[in-house]
């Protein structure tokens, strides 16, 4: 199977002084994403290479199957356009405990079509994650899946939420209390490969980025949840990972010299990453199919580079 890869050995920064004010300047490169030749949304695998496969997972890479496809009938490629989107969301949803679709339009029988696409999608990779990483499986819990079918680039959005800039997801309303995100995605385009920027490792950018964040102050979990900006009360580690995402977009040196690298993902690919680690970027693109999964981390066999094991280490203090 592929081979083990890490990141790239840090290289020289790049004096940007010296290079003249319209140089453009290289940042360091990172080699973040790993490919493996998986062909079957339910393979077998060696005990070696699942083991191998886990460590580069649980390490913050990305996995890449070039050749999982989740090919698309006649009928259903028409759904691989804005026109179906409501307007209000980029995103077509489902969610994991609901029948239809959120955030488009169409007669009735089209979204139950466009519903059943969704939910296909859903089942064939909830299967790879659990003939991947069978031990996940009692700690594993499907949530929301979407189709986005719009073009990525040239959206207008608030920095907050434009995911062209690197960033580790965490969600402002939806504390997670240390449940990791574990994502798969898949480019449903026929003819536009997806492209990312993927960043360096999360140990690096919360080292950078942690002494600028603050704790919660007394009452506030509460009261945020009282007044319905939160779902349940924010955590000290949710507080944190929400500074950390928004840290990394405010920062336009960070996003342009912040070590990186840029990957096209085929038409056909699939891959999948813990994205509450990985930093990430989506520059290009028009039509993407992505599942999401909550892990209990109770699941993680080596903690070392997850996020909460790697702010409790900075901060010096478990993090709940
Ligand atoms: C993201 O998770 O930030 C966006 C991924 C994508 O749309 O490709
Ligand atoms: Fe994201």
């Amino acid at each position: 199977m592929g081979s083990m890869q890490g990141f790239a050995p840090a290289q020289q920064p790049v004096r940007e002084e010296c290079a003249g004010e319209s140089a453009v300047v290289a940042p360091p490169s990172v080699d973040m994403v790993v490919p493996w030749p998986v062909r079957e949304w339910a393979p077998a695998l060696t005990a070696t290479e699942a083991i191998a496969m886990r460590a580069a997972l649980e390490r913050g890479n990305v996995l890449h199957f070039p050749s999982l496809d989740f090919p698309l009938n006649t009928r259903e490629r028409r759904f691989l356009d804005a026109c179906w989107s409501d307007g209000k969301t980029k995103n077509i949803n489902l969610r994991a405990d609901e029948a239809t679709v959120r955030g488009a339009v169409g007669a009735p029988a089209d979204l139950r079509e466009l519903s059943a696409l969704i939910r296909r999608y859903a089942d064939a990779a909830e299967r790879l994650v659990l003939a991947l990483f069978p031990d996940y499986g009692p700690h594993l819990k499907r949530a929301g899946t979407s189709l986005r079918p719009a073009e990525i680039a040239g959206r207008s959005v608030s920095w907050r939420k434009d995911d062209t800039r690197l960033h580790v997801d965490a969600f402002p309303s939806n504390p997670l209390h240390g449940q990791r995100l574990l994502r798969v995605f898949h480019n449903v385009d026929p003819d536009a490969p997806r492209i990312w920027r993927i960043g360096e490792p999360f140990a690096h950018f919360a080292k950078r980025f942690l002494p600028k964040t603050r704790g919660m102050l007394p009452g506030q979990p509460w009261w945020m949840h009282k007044l319905h900006i939160t779902k349940r009360p924010r955590s000290d580690y949710d507080h944190r990972m929400l500074q950390l995402h928004d840290l990394a977009k405010a920062d336009l040196q960070y996003q342009r010299s912040a070590p990186q690298q840029t990957f096209a993902f085929a038409p056909g690919a699939t891959w999948m990453v813990f994205s509450d680690q990985a930093l990430h970027a989506a520059m290009r693109g028009r039509a993407m199919m992505e599942q999401t999964f909550y892990l209990d981390p109770a699941a993680i066999a080596d903690h070392t580079h997850s996020p909460e094991a790697v702010l409790s280490r900075l901060l010096g203090r478990p993090l709940r």
